[in-house]
């Protein structure tokens, strides 16, 4: 592989070179286990000394590969990837904040992260603080405490669409020590890579565009590489892990600690690691990813203006739309496109709003975003049901807010398919 590709030719190419006479696709290793002929080979594995594969909860050849490849679209040194998005973001800030420790988030994020974040790692003693997309860096700066050990946000906010202002948080974050953690899963590496702008760590939920065929559910972690663990606030990265016999991930592993101690603690003890028939598919989805982003962003932006003057439309929110308040973010970002995401609300509001999501044809209700086929969903009473009011005000969720994940059709079908919706 070449450092200096493109991103079109890393999604073909990267992760998995074949032997002479290999198979020239991928192989799917679906195997727990690998055999050896001594056990010091397999005693040396355990203890890290040597590269290779011992068990698929740990690593497995496939997704290896799958890793090596998002790793190189990102132009991060190293991913680890999970069985669900859900599971990329959890043991992203596990890895790195334990009970007693706090985290700054940007409001607008996905409902299962909201509720991730405010449920789940609150009962685990780890104390989450908001701060609005548009918050100043003084007011970002306010939220840090001596204890807080990430900043977390979403490039592109899922459904609010707020794009994430990636290098003023990263200022932030690292003016205090703090490695700035982003969910790149809309953008996607094609649209943006948050590691030019100073993020250290992306995830994805890879069951969207990545995969983009609506096949497997899944995530990815990835290290950018370079951030100073060792500046007091990461002694976990630091000190010896008993758990590991003695390793120290900063000492042992200088190019990449982060991901060596996110699977060996995290994905060895809580046991989600992608399955390698899973990153076979979505392999596969990568490999087209820059043909499809492209489809997605300009029928999306050609279903929002049409959406726009429509006359039983009341508001539509894409930031690749003029005069959108996001537009010039979106420009400086993400320039090729913003995604096959947008939103919109109807004349009469979510009741009339549900009438027409009730009378498209082409586009389904499905609680499933940036595939291949067109979907709509109300996050409202749907992903984000579990929030409150004010968490759904804070994430951006308004009471009639549609959410239309735009696919690969037609875009002529798609216009006549919500027009005749309105219509009804
Ligand atoms: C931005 C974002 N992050 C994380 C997730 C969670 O991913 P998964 O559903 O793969 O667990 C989602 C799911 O919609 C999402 O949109």
């Amino acid at each position: 592989m070449n450092k200096d590709w493109k991103i079109e030719t890393l999604a073909v190419q990267a992760g998995y070179t074949p032997e002479n006479g290999g198979a020239r696709v991928v192989p799917i290793a679906q195997s727990t286990t690998y055999k050896y002929d001594d056990a010091q080979s397999v005693a040396d594995l355990f203890d890290l000394k040597r590269e290779g594969f011992f068990y698929t909860r740990l690593a497995n050849p496939t997704v290896d590969c799958f890793e090596k490849k998002v790793a190189a679209m990102e132009g991060g040194v190293a991913a680890v990837a999970t069985s669900s998005g859900q599971s990329a973001n959890a043991l992203a800030l596990l890895n790195i904040a334990r009970a007693g420790d706090h985290i700054v988030a940007v409001s607008s994020l996905y409902g299962g992260t909201v509720s991730l974040f405010t449920n789940t790692f609150k009962k685990m003693g780890i104390e989450f603080s908001f701060v609005l997309p548009d918050a100043s860096a003084e007011e970002i700066e306010k939220a840090i405490r001596p204890n807080t050990k990430a900043v977390f946000a979403e490039m592109l906010a899922n459904p609010a669409l707020v794009v994430l202002d990636v290098e003023k948080m990263a200022a932030v974050a690292h003016k205090h020590g703090l490695p700035l953690v982003v969910d790149n899963t809309f953008p996607t590496p094609y649209l943006c890579r948050p590691f030019e702008f100073g993020a250290d760590i992306v995830t994805h939920s890879t069951t969207k565009y990545l995969d983009g065929h609506a096949t497997s559910v899944g995530g990815i972690v990835v290290e950018k590489g370079g951030f100073d663990w060792g500046n007091g606030k990461f002694p976990e990265l630091v000190e010896p892990d008993p758990s590991y016999h003695g390793t120290a991930y900063v000492r042992d592993f200088p190019a990449c600690p982060y991901s060596v101690k996110l699977r060996v603690q995290w994905i060895r003890d809580l046991g989600n690691p992608m399955m390698p028939f899973n990153a076979f598919l979505t392999m596969m989805g990568c490999e087209t990813l820059h043909v499809r982003m492209d489809r997605h962003c300009s029928n999306a932006l050609e279903l929002a203006k049409f959406l726009a003057a429509h006359p039983q439309v009341s508001w539509v929110n894409y930031p690749g739309l003029e005069g959108n308040p996001q537009y010039d973010m979106a420009k400086k970002y993400m320039p090729k496109g913003v995604s096959g995401v947008f939103c919109f609300g109807v004349k009469g509001g979510s009741k009339a709003g549900e009438k027409v999501m009730n009378a498209l044809k082409l586009a389904a209700i499905c609680v499933h975003v940036a595939d291949l086929r067109t979907c709509v969903l109300h996050p409202a009473s749907m992903t984000h049901r579990q929030l409150t009011e004010e968490e759904l005000v804070a994430a951006g969720v308004s009471p009639d807010l549609i959410r239309v994940s735009v696919g690969l059709e037609h875009i002529e079908d798609l216009k006549a398919d919500f027009d005749q919706a309105l219509n009804a």
